[in-house]
């Protein structure tokens, strides 16, 4: 069977998206792009050059002007990709609780994801790529060959996000984290325009209790990878 040549996997935080989507396109010798840094570098800009997020029209036009670039990683430092902010690097910058705070209401705004669905649609297009997110399979990319929606459940996301913070020597509260995925949860769900849903021709994996590998395992079958 010939293998999928566009992937969209969508899902909640800390479902392990990104992980599993990065470790599909070595596999395929494909390009991995996790388009929720792109909201993660608006929100920075929007905290940095406006103080606060609340004005809508303000975001909008940042999220249109600035430039972020989403890169190879250059650092052998547990990145999955750099990502720069008008050149700046700031792939760990835009993992501070501070912007895990502010993304969702950053994201809800329509004008923020016109700007942002544009360009990642153009990077969509040329194929040959696992592109992770929100509302890939359902927005940005409908027409792609293979849908994977990624969950767990909120505890056991919680723990995840945890360990992988305090292995990166960030603070970690569970309890914080818990909180702040639950919120995100429901403002990414019940937003007006493209919100956290299932694709119709998506295959749903729970992968509560599933080692990175076993969810892999079931990821190759789809992707028709022997
Ligand atoms: O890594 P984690 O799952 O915690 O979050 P992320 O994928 O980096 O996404 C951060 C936030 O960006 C999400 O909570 C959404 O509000 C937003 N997002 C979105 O709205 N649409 C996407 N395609 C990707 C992310
Ligand atoms: O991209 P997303 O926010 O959905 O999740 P992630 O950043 O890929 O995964 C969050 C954490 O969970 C990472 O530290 C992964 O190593 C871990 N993980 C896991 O322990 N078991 C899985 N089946 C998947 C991810």
């Amino acid at each position: 069977m010939n293998k999928p040549k566009t992937i969209a996997i969508d899902g909640p935080a800390a479902s392990g998206k990104s992980t599993i989507a990065e470790k599909l396109a070595n596999e395929l010798g494909y390009l991995f792009f996790d388009t929720g840094v792109m909201y993660r570098a608006v929100t920075l800009a929007a905290l940095r050059r406006l103080g606060n997020v609340r004005d809508e029209q303000a975001v909008t036009r940042l999220a249109e002007r600035v430039w972020i670039d989403v890169r190879p990683p250059s650092k052998d430092d547990g990145r999955k990709a750099d990502v720069l902010l008008d050149g700046e690097d700031v792939t760990w910058a835009i993992r501070s609780s501070e912007v895990d705070a502010h993304v969702s209401i950053v994201s809800a705004y329509p004008g923020v994801r016109a700007a942002m669905t544009r360009q990642q649609r153009r990077i969509g297009e040329r194929g040959e790529v696992v592109m992770v997110g929100r509302d890939i399979g359902t927005v940005v990319l409908p027409e792609a060959e293979l849908k994977i929606y990624l969950d767990a459940s909120l505890e056991e996301r919680a723990r995840r996000r945890y360990l992988e913070n305090k292995s990166r020597g960030m603070d970690a509260n569970y309890d914080e984290i818990l909180e702040n995925l639950r919120k995100r949860d429901e403002i990414d769900s019940t937003r007006e325009v493209a919100p956290l849903r299932i694709a119709g021709d998506a295959h749903v994996v729970m992968t509560d209790g599933l080692t990175i590998e076993e969810v892999m395992q079931q990821v190759r079958k789809l992707a028709h990878i022997e």
